[in-house]
């Protein structure tokens, strides 16, 4: 789905403040979990979907959970949340009119758990290599399930318009995440 690989030197940059890098992806988590509901409440009218949505929801809110009490754990409070340029950048795709609306939220949606999901990888294996076992662990664990979003959002998508459209605009949605993605800095943070 991605058309790009991040380097993998990113991890580095990523870790280097874990406070920082925590409290992004504690954002990160609740964002996903508010924008499938937002969904939910859009287009409540779609039973099947709203119901799957729900079901993500409730999944990202644990992530919420796990992420809050490693953090806990560390003794260090979230950081307050800050303009996350990456996000924003893809939702200015999305266009105004339905069907066509719906159908680039989702697939903007998708991307953005693609991405996570090769960023949580990414950080599951620097965590590794560093002998820091709890956060490989825990990166693991959360990598595979937005991979499992990424595979969903598509599924609902192909249901708004058709298959061949979705993966045509999907196509041209992952050409813009990988210009905007190699636009940003580094940082420590998930995108
Ligand atoms: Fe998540
Ligand atoms: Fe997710």
């Amino acid at each position: 789905m991605l058309l790009s690989a991040t380097h993998p030197g990113w991890f580095e940059v990523a870790s280097r403040s874990l406070p920082a890098l925590l409290s992004d992806h504690l954002h990160c988590e609740r964002k996903a979990a508010e924008n499938a509901l937002s969904l939910v409440r859009r287009y409540s009218y779609d039973t099947q979907a709203s119901l799957a949505l729900s079901r993500l929801a409730h999944e990202e809110t644990s992530h919420v959970i796990q992420v809050a009490e490693l953090l806990a754990a560390q003794g260090t409070p979230p950081r307050a949340d800050s303009p996350n340029l990456y996000t924003r950048a893809l939702l200015d795709e999305v266009r105004k009119e339905e069907p066509r609306r719906r159908l680039d939220a989702l697939l903007v949606a998708a991307l953005i758990e693609a991405r996570s999901h090769e960023r949580l990888t990414l950080l599951e294996h620097g965590f590794a290599a560093t002998g820091q076992s709890n956060l490989a662990r825990l990166y693991g664990a959360l990598a595979s399930a937005e991979d499992r979003h990424a595979e969903l959002y598509c599924t609902l998508a192909a249901r708004v318009i058709s298959q061949s459209e979705a993966t045509c605009r999907l196509e041209s949605l992952a050409a813009r995440e990988a210009e905007i993605l190699a636009g940003l800095p580094w940082r420590s943070r998930i995108h």
